[in-house]
């Protein structure tokens, strides 16, 4: 995909959609010559990339370096950028400022998390012409009201109330909404509700497409298990015998060989 109209294309058309979280360049490049249809660079990335608990510790200049860098990795996919832990709550001004280093950085739109007190702000973004991706049930930024990462919208007011937020984020002129660890049932009622698409994360298989974290679809985080997670690759355990092979033939001087030598 290269533009956000693609995503609404794709759902039209019936077609599942790819996401794969993206921060550095050397990621990008692989991604670009996948098949995924678009890269999100998620504020996850104060997580994986910077060790921190959780993902409020994300700030805008550390956004933006993940975004150019994404970007340059992936001059041609459909990228998204986070907008960082209350970027979006503070002025108007603000708001538009922030979104406007995110774009010029790289990013083609910006997702941001919630809905109540977000309507206004989203449709200002989008009427300055930049797509807005909704972000709703476990929203990481709210984590401390939230009580931690559980499962949203198990209740029945609570289901009504995500089921409500969705429409009008919708109304709002978003293009397309991230729905995070819900029952399926309701992520499925959701996506039938709405003419955008829906992507899932831990919200079961009947949403539009679905996003993960690519450190976590690669088994880089082994220590991360949660039930939605099915991990593609082991790839902790490969870097990790691959960077071994390499001190090993250090160690044995079998690496450098004369051939890998200049005279
Ligand atoms: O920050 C992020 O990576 C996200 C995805 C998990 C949807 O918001």
């Amino acid at each position: 995909m290269r533009h956000p109209s693609d995503m609404i294309e794709a759902r039209a058309a019936g077609r599942v959609i790819s996401v794969v979280t993206c921060y550095d360049a050397w990621s990008a490049k692989i991604l670009a010559a996948s098949h995924v249809d678009a890269l999100l660079v998620g504020d996850s990335a104060a997580m994986v990339m910077h060790g921190h608990e959780t993902t409020i510790p994300a700030d805008l200049d550390m956004m933006c370096l993940h975004t150019a860098a994404a970007r340059r990795g992936a001059p041609d996919k459909l990228l998204i950028a986070d907008m960082p832990f209350l970027a979006h709550r503070k002025s108007l001004a603000d708001t538009v400022g922030a979104v406007e280093r995110l774009v010029r950085a790289g990013g083609q739109a910006v997702k941001l998390e919630g809905a109540d007190g977000n309507l206004e702000t989203i449709r200002h973004i989008v009427d300055s012409g930049i797509d807005v991706m909704g972000h709703l049930g476990l929203t990481p930024q709210s984590l401390h009201r939230l009580g931690g990462y559980r499962v949203q919208g198990r209740d029945e007011r609570a289901a009504a109330k995500l089921a409500d937020d969705a429409l009008r984020l919708q109304d709002a002129g978003c293009f397309s909404i991230v729905l995070e660890l819900l029952p399926s049932e309701l992520a499925r009622a959701v996506t039938e509700s709405l003419s955008i698409p829906t992507i899932g994360i831990g919200a079961g298989p009947h949403t539009s497409g679905q996003v993960l974290v690519l450190q976590d679809l690669l088994g880089l985080q082994p220590d991360f298990k949660p039930k939605f997670l099915r991990t593609f690759l082991d790839g902790f355990e490969l870097l990790r015998d691959a960077v071994d092979r390499f001190d090993r033939e250090v160690k044995e001087g079998t690496y450098p060989s004369e051939e890998e030598s200049y005279r």
